[in-house]
């Protein structure tokens, strides 16, 4: 069968902020850029991103870079890279004020200047009082960075294939990566998309999880392309729990509204923050509130008929704050739950939210790999950016403000050092004879009629288990019931149904594709979970309770040969300032 093909110098697959801010870049330097996105770009999830973007810029209390720097440091319970996150904070004024030019409408401060709120775990001179850095367009600003961003990338002509499903990539003998084969989703017509240099940028994989605050597009796609391809992803088994999704539903409610002042109660109507988290209270660390929050539950001072949940308190802030500051969840909150959050506390349990592991990069994007004798190396021409990238700026918790922050830094910096390669490469590696043939293999898969389960009930059933057996709180028989189960459900996928292939649509073909990622990446997950014997930032093990540097200060790397574990040491040695060692993480 002959395949329709078509040549760029870079290919980005993904057009959230972070496949949009290398775009941006790369297309201002003449590059010829193609982005694919399996929905129209302004969809990709970035649009949901609420709270805002970190960056020291001291509009409304004293700041610096170095404070955001030892703050995620210690978000990330010392597994966080120092060298990026150096990286990262330094740069973070300088890219905010990049979307400033772009357009983005930033809410303002009566000076004029943007305006900043408080987010957790964020400190003045390293753990003093709390600093106010999340740089905000009141809680819609996810939505304003990635509309601003793409307008940009119009006018700077980027190419773009909208509604196409990357299948897989697509790489030479040599390990060269060279593009990747893609399906058009509306006529079900795959392509070859050749490209000098490909950047993974596809988002996290929240989608594992039955409750989570992401949408129904974040299935892991890149990161499951890049196991396939024989990169493993790296500290898997550090999945973010948000503390405030909906009760039961999972929308997020941002973190803007505890940084704006409002707080938490359990059933009994007390502040119980104030006991986990004396200092910081409703603003300590992701982590921290989600634990406390599932601790107050399960202790039984859970809120509601239920006792499942607890509420969020914002009505005392006044309705002019509520509807300046927080217009979205107040939105959200009527249309989910028929409440008006100026007058009634909003019901909220920690939901599946974001994905720390991924893809493990330098801070140039590069993907890198341990060599045999333990140097890295970079995979050649491939690139991964934001979530599905483990660079690794958050390590085991992320700090909330940091992830808009870590796909406009990284986008950034991989656009960068492609240009550099994109000026020593000027033409394309040709591409061997069959190069596409195992990605058209996995689409034929899915073309041939099979009598298996249903594809859409098989990924309840691991929506389920995922969240039963790797949810805020682990133990071994737990996980390991869960390893166990993940492994049959990806047995039971090999034979799965997608519909009634008289009448198939090409999307029951991409959410089998979708599953089939999802799966790989849930067996990652659980399995990178069960090796680590410690309980760090968002890892927390019942029967390891203690963080134990001595043997897992390291990162995780879980490959597709088999369920062997393999680490890698962390960068504890930042560019230009002294390290900050492994200390007590007290709020
Ligand atoms: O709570 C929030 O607005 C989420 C922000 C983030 O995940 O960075």
């Amino acid at each position: 069968m002959s395949i329709a093909r078509r040549s760029f110098d870079t290919l980005i697959i993904g057009a959230g902020g972070g496949g949009l801010r290398a775009a941006l870049q790369l297309s201002r330097a003449d590059a010829r850029v193609a982005v694919v996105s399996k929905v129209f770009p302004t969809r990709s999830h970035t649009v949901a991103a609420q709270g805002g973007v970190n960056a020291a810029l001291a509009n409304v209390v004293p700041d610096n870079w170095h404070w955001h720097m030892f703050d995620t440091v210690k978000g990330s319970d010392y597994l966080g890279d120092q060298d990026a996150i150096e990286y990262m904070c330094r740069a973070a004024p300088r890219v905010v004020y990049e979307l400033e030019h772009f357009g983005v409408p930033f809410s303002r401060l009566d000076s004029g200047r943007i305006y900043q709120r408080a987010f957790g775990g964020q400190s003045r001179d390293f753990g003093g009082d709390q600093a106010v850095r999340t740089c905000a367009a009141a809680d819609r600003t996810g939505h304003a960075i990635l509309h601003s961003l793409y307008q940009q990338n119009i006018r700077a002509r980027t190419h773009f294939f909208d509604e196409f499903f990357a299948v897989d990539l697509i790489r030479d003998q040599d390990g060269y990566f060279l593009g990747a084969l893609a399906l058009e989703i509306a006529t079900g017509e795959p392509i070859l998309i050749e490209a000098k240099t490909t950047i993974i940028a596809t988002g996290g994989v929240g989608q594992l999880f039955r409750n989570n605050t992401n949408a129904l597009i974040n299935t892991g796609d890149g990161m499951a392309m890049a196991l396939r391809a024989g990169v493993p992803v790296q500290d898997m088994e550090f999945f973010q729990f948000h503390p405030t999704g909906i009760a039961g539903k999972g929308m997020l409610i941002t973190e803007a509204a505890r940084g704006e002042g409002g707080y938490l109660l359990n059933g009994e109507g007390e502040r119980f923050m104030e006991r986990y988290a004396p200092n910081a209270k409703d603003l300590a660390s992701r982590d921290v509130v989600s634990r406390s929050i599932a601790t107050e539950i399960r202790e039984g001072r859970g809120a509601g008929p239920k006792k499942d949940h607890v509420l969020l308190k914002v009505d005392h802030l006044g309705t002019d704050v509520v509807r300046k500051r927080l217009p979205g969840i107040r939105d959200m909150a009527m249309t989910f739950l028929h409440l008006d959050p100026a007058e009634t506390p909003i019901p909220v349990s920690p939901t599946a939210h974001y994905t720390m592991g991924g893809i493990p990069t330098d801070r140039h994007g590069q993907v890198v790999v341990p060599e045999r004798h333990g140097a890295e190396e970079a995979v050649p021409g491939l690139y991964a950016v934001g979530e599905c990238a483990c660079v690794s700026v958050h390590g085991a918790n992320r700090l909330g403000g940091n992830s808009l922050l870590d796909i406009l830094v990284f986008g950034r910096a991989a656009a960068r050092h492609v240009i550099g390669h994109l000026a020593e490469q000027h033409f394309h590696r040709p591409l061997p004879e069959g190069a596409a043939d195992a990605a058209m293999a996995r689409l034929e898969r899915w073309n041939t009629p099979r009598k298996g389960e249903s594809v859409p009930h098989l990924r309840a059933e691991m929506g389920r288990v995922m969240e039963d057996h790797c949810g805020v709180f682990r133990n071994e028989e737990v996980l390991q019931d869960g390893q166990k189960k993940m492994l049959e459900l990806q047995e039971r996928m090999k034979d799965a149904s997608i519909s009634d292939y008289s009448q198939v649509f090409n999307t029951a073909r991409i959410e089998a594709m979708e599953l089939e990622n999802l799966m790989d990446l849930g067996v990652a997950t659980v399995t990178s979970a069960l090796a680590r014997k410690e309980s760090r930032g968002a890892h927390s093990r019942i029967d390891y309770p203690e963080r134990d540097d001595i043997h897992w200060l390291r990162h995780s790397l879980f490959g597709m040969d088999g369920i062997q574990m393999d680490y890698k040491p962390v960068r504890m040695k930042p560019l230009t300032v002294d390290s900050f060692p492994p200390r007590k993480r007290t709020y």
